[in-house]
């Protein structure tokens, strides 16, 4: 694996103390003028009369081609400006932003940093093998990237390519992101716990030619052939020409044709690469996520809007300041790795951990050993996590000084008190704010956090609170009115764009108009319920969609199913969340064999969970698989979910109006069925 050179580690050792976050020295001057809310973010200086903070995100929200502008104008470092702040039509799924203007994403996050502060510390790889770290400057991430970048361009990937990213949490998988976007090709990132089926589906889906690995993963002390991985995916991926193999293990593995030695190969290429030119609207990435049917979303990103959401969230929602050390432990594969580990943190000059292994290994001390050895001082994860640590006791955190820790976050799912209240005590030893992030692969970054804040304003426990600037969100009726008032429940859509937003689903706008535009016309429909409370604030209430989310993973129950019935034995399945107390939602399959199918349930359960596991993860296999005659269905054929959940959550008293159920009988069946499987 491609290594820093050791006398720069000493430099970057001593790179620590620095001064001012990226931050235009002109705005020294209008600071001073404009007392506090300028003082928090130098831009509101422009904005008249805005004097508080709660008048700047109302400002924000009121005049957002005033706010946006004025934030990118000083944010990012642009070739040419731009000369329209937005030219968004939500009805129609048309959104761009900042058009006119060009940059480069890399420019933005490494070389910028480069010319003030080359020897700051950009990446800290947490290896998996712990006490192992290893530092990477901006000069030496910069290096890498340059080198990456001259070695794709010479195997011929071109400005408008994709290039598909199977690698595990590393500075070379950072490397590759940069460097595609550097040279103005896409990146598709597909989590390296995915399949080799669930890889070639995103290779194909994506028209990837070029794909990046490694030999080996290690997470958790144990060895993941990823490289076979690749091979086996290939197979099926006829577009894919080229494979580059970086080394994280020293273990060898068999080479094609295919395959390219990455870590030699960079050796030979310059350490200075040209920037590609880009549009804002040019693609910056694809990032395949679950929906509410069996076939994943390529969800597409562009430049200059995602970067600068990104930026600003990370800023200001975690409080990030120079010299601060953020460690998101979230995996690239994943959305809040590449807005929290990489990008929002890059952009801003900040120094990220890449975490590459797992909260329990070595043992449960993993995180907070961690955060004191590399004195982390935002810890950013899944409340998944959270409870299973709860389990292993307080003292496998009061273990480590945490002392430098000043904001917590989590992300992905609900966060239940109990572990809110346990981040906030123990972790945190009540010092630091909690803040329960809301947002999705769709939305680029958080949308609705406690913080930013006026900061002594209060946080409510497993909330998220507050919409983030420029976000307006509503909440509509069951008649898809927006509802006013307070206390209520609804829909939780957003009322205007963002400049984070995804722009469209890779090759399918029209799923991308229906999904997320079309449910209420004009406002972006997030899929998720949510309370807002006499206060006015959100509580994210969970999926109104059949998409569960296991250890903070989202995965459509329809993906699931899709596999279960490409078994010969299996008529037809329903697959439901239900709550599990340390996953968040655990996966519930019921089954129905074909007739005189005769076999083993036990035996077929596994052949099942092997069937998932193999076709699209581990995390997705069923925890229980429940074997029934038939299913609860409508006259017309619709399968009752709405029943199934209640069985599976023991609610039978909420089994509520089954007059519409084809037939009764089969509900009783079910019942007996699940409480005998509850017992085994
Ligand atoms: C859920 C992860 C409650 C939600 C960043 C959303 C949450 C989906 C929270 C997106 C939260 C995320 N509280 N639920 N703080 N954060 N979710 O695309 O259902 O992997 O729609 O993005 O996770 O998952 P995704």
């Amino acid at each position: 694996m491609w290594l820093p050179c050791r006398c720069a580690l000493k430099s970057a050792a001593a790179s620590f103390s620095r001064s001012g976050v990226f931050e235009p020295p002109c705005l020294n001057v209008v600071r001073r003028s404009s007392g506090n809310v300028a003082a928090f973010m130098p831009e509101a200086a422009g904005f008249l009369g805005v004097s508080g903070r709660d008048a700047l995100q109302d400002f924000s929200v009121s005049d957002g081609d005033g706010f946006w502008a004025a934030v990118a104008r000083q944010r990012l470092s642009w070739i040419r400006p731009f000369h329209r702040v937005q030219d968004c039509d939500l009805s129609r799924g048309r959104i761009k932003w900042f058009e006119g203007g060009q940059l480069n994403v890399s420019v933005n996050c490494l070389d910028r940093h480069v010319h003030t502060c080359p020897e700051r510390v950009a990446l800290i790889w947490e290896r998996d093998e712990k006490g192992s770290e290893v530092r990477y400057t901006y000069r030496e991430l910069l290096e890498m990237t340059c080198r990456v970048g001259n070695l794709l361009r010479r195997h011929g990937v071109k400005k408008g390519d994709c290039v598909t990213i199977y690698m595990p949490t590393c500075p070379l998988a950072v490397a590759s992101m940069l460097a595609c976007a550097r040279i103005g090709a896409a990146h598709n990132v597909v989590f390296a716990g995915f399949s080799a089926d669930a890889l070639a589906e995103r290779i194909r889906d994506a028209e990837s030619s070029t794909v990046i690995t490694v030999n080996q993963g290690l997470r958790g002390g144990k060895v993941t052939e990823l490289k076979r991985t690749v091979d086996a995916a290939v197979q099926s991926c006829p577009s894919v020409r080229r494979v580059f193999v970086a080394m994280r293990t020293d273990n060898p593995v068999a080479m094609t044709a295919r395959d390219i030695p990455m870590d030699e190969e960079m050796l030979k290429e310059d350490v200075v690469c040209e920037p590609a030119v880009m549009d804002s609207e040019d693609v910056l990435f694809l990032l395949y996520t679950s929906g509410s049917t069996g076939k994943p979303k390529g969800l597409v990103h562009t430049q200059a809007g995602y970067l600068l959401y990104a930026a600003l969230t990370h800023r200001y929602v975690f409080n990030y300041h120079d010299g601060d050390v953020f460690g998101c432990v979230a995996d690239i594969g994943w959305i809040t790795g590449h807005s929290y580990a990489v990008y929002g943190p890059l952009a801003n000059g900040g120094t990220t951990v890449l975490f590459e292994s797992t909260p329990v290994y070595p043992d449960p001390g993993r995180y907070w050993d961690m955060v004191e050895r590399l004195k982390v001082n935002q810890f950013y994860g899944a409340p998944t996590a959270i409870r299973l640590l709860i389990k292993y006791g307080d003292q496998w955190v009061k273990k480590y000084d945490r002392s430098t820790l000043k904001t917590l976050g989590s992300v992905g799912e609900p966060i239940n008190t109990e572990a809110w209240e346990w981040y906030h005590r123990v972790v945190g030893e009540g010092r630091c704010p909690v803040v329960d992030t809301w947002w999705q692969t769709e939305t680029g970054g958080i949308c609705i956090a406690p913080k930013p804040s006026d900061p002594d304003a209060e946080i409510v426990p497993g909330m998220a609170m507050r919409p983030f600037f420029g976000i307006k969100p509503v909440l509509m009726d069951t008649e898809g009115k927006v509802q006013t008032s307070n206390n209520i429940s609804g829909a939780l859509c957003i009322a205007q764009p963002w400049p984070g937003m995804a722009r469209t689903i890779h090759n399918h706008h029209q799923r991308f108009i229906d999904t997320y535009c079309q449910p209420y016309p004009g406002y972006f429909f997030t899929g998720d319920g949510a309370y807002r409370s006499e206060e006015g604030y959100y509580q994210i209430t969970g999926r109104l969609d059949d998409v569960i989310n296991v250890s903070g993973h989202r995965i459509g129950t329809a993906e699931i199913e899709d596999v279960v019935n490409q078994c010969p034995s299996v008529a037809e399945s329903a697959v439901i969340g239900y709550s599990h107390n340390i996953k968040g939602q655990g996966v519930y399959a019921f089954v129905v064999l074909k007739k005189g199918v005769n076999v083993q349930e036990a035996d077929l359960s596994k052949q099942l969970s092997n069937m998932v596991s193999e076709k699209i993860a581990k995390y997705a296999c069923p925890d229980f698989i429940q074997f029934v005659k038939r299913l609860p269905k409508t006259r017309s054929g619709k399968i009752m979910r709405r029943v199934l959940r209640k069985v599976v959550e023991c609610d039978l008293d909420g089994l509520g109006d089954l007059s519409t159920l084809d037939d009764p009988a089969a509900i009783q069946e079910i019942i007996q069925g699940h409480e005998k499987l509850l017992r085994k």
